[in-house]
């Protein structure tokens, strides 16, 4: 779906100071444009009655320290103080409902392939974006088919980092996928066995059992997925993590993926061959439904996971006063 971006009046975070949307711009001979280098999150604000509240902040900006541990970017924040920045950033922008995206690349230095040449430029932006699969996906679920292209095998790409250079993967299967008139697709891992979407993770349920693949080092470790079987497991659903072949997706009762974009969005046909009933199953709803009202504060928070972006926390202010001055 289209996005409508904030260029006039919007905000950006970068390397410790806000400046105007419109002038975060970076230079042609930048690494990361060349080379793939960068690094990333994709976060979600919620409105909610109690005021605007981020969802999971301090896993996303942990897998994103993580990220760039694992690529050797030293960031010169913690993890902590830019969960800070992006609670400022949001409101700055005045927002109550937005997307999150987190960014560190290799600048403009080096343009050898050796990236420690090059500086490490960190970014944090956000906007409003609506659902990823659109509207109806969510409600009526989506099409999708498997993909011609696999994942990566462990110890190439290393999957537990969000990188850029691994969305170069992605985008060959969302094409095809488009192209051959799908929302979306699933990939095979390098030994064949179902791994996970473009850009969310999947879950199969058959006779009331919850399975989704275990992490093998060829998908991302999703904290909407891991959201998915804590929420599964306090309403006593079963949840197995074990390989799946593809044949299993043709014979399930449902399917759907999860993704901090794409939510809880549920599949209604795979290769075109309906998903259960075709429509979304009882099981997938539930857990949507437990997922949203969550994150929109419509249910309790047992698992502390919403960051009021207004905060009346001390330490929070005062983490944030380091960091942005
Ligand atoms: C390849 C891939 N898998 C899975 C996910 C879902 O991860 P999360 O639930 O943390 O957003 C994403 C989205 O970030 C993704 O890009």
């Amino acid at each position: 779906m289209s996005v409508q971006f904030p260029e006039e009046d919007g905000w950006i975070w970068r390397n410790g100071e806000f400046i105007p949307w419109k002038d975060a711009q970076v230079h042609v001979m930048s690494h990361a444009l060349h080379y793939g280098s960068s690094v990333f999150e994709g976060v979600r604000c919620y409105r909610s009655p109690q005021g605007p509240a981020v969802l999971r902040l301090g896993d996303h900006m942990r897998r994103f320290t993580d990220s760039a541990r694992i690529y050797r970017m030293e960031l010169p924040y913690s993890a902590e103080e830019l969960g800070a920045c992006v609670l400022e950033l949001i409101q700055r922008n005045d927002l109550e409902e937005c997307y999150i995206r987190p960014l560190a690349f290799r600048g403009y230095g080096g343009v050898g392939l050796n990236p420690m040449t090059s500086p490490v430029e960190i970014y944090l932006a956000c906007w409003p974006w609506g659902a990823y699969l659109g509207a109806e996906g969510l409600s009526s679920g989506v099409d999708v088919c498997v993909s011609s292209w696999q994942r990566p095998a462990p110890n190439t790409f290393p999957m537990l980092a969000k990188a850029g250079g691994n969305y170069l993967n992605a985008q060959l299967m969302k094409m095809e996928a488009v192209l051959n008139g799908f929302a979306e697709a699933i990939a095979l891992n390098v030994r064949g066995m179902v791994s996970e979407g473009s850009g969310q993770n999947l879950f199969l349920v058959r006779d009331h059992v919850l399975y989704t693949p275990p992490l093998d080092g060829g998908l991302l470790p999703g904290i909407t997925r891991d959201c998915v079987m804590t929420l599964a497991k306090d309403l006593d659903i079963p949840v197995v993590l074990q390989e799946i072949p593809r044949e299993a997706l043709y014979i399930a009762d449902e399917l759907f993926f999860t993704g901090t974009a794409s939510e809880v969005s549920p599949i209604r046909s795979v290769d075109r061959f309906p998903v259960g009933g075709g429509e979304p199953g009882p099981i997938t709803l539930k857990l949507q439904k437990e997922l949203m009202d969550l994150a929109k504060g419509l249910r309790s928070d047992p698992y502390h996971w919403r960051t009021p972006v207004r905060s009346t926390d001390a330490e929070a202010e005062s983490v944030k006063a380091r960091v942005t001055g």
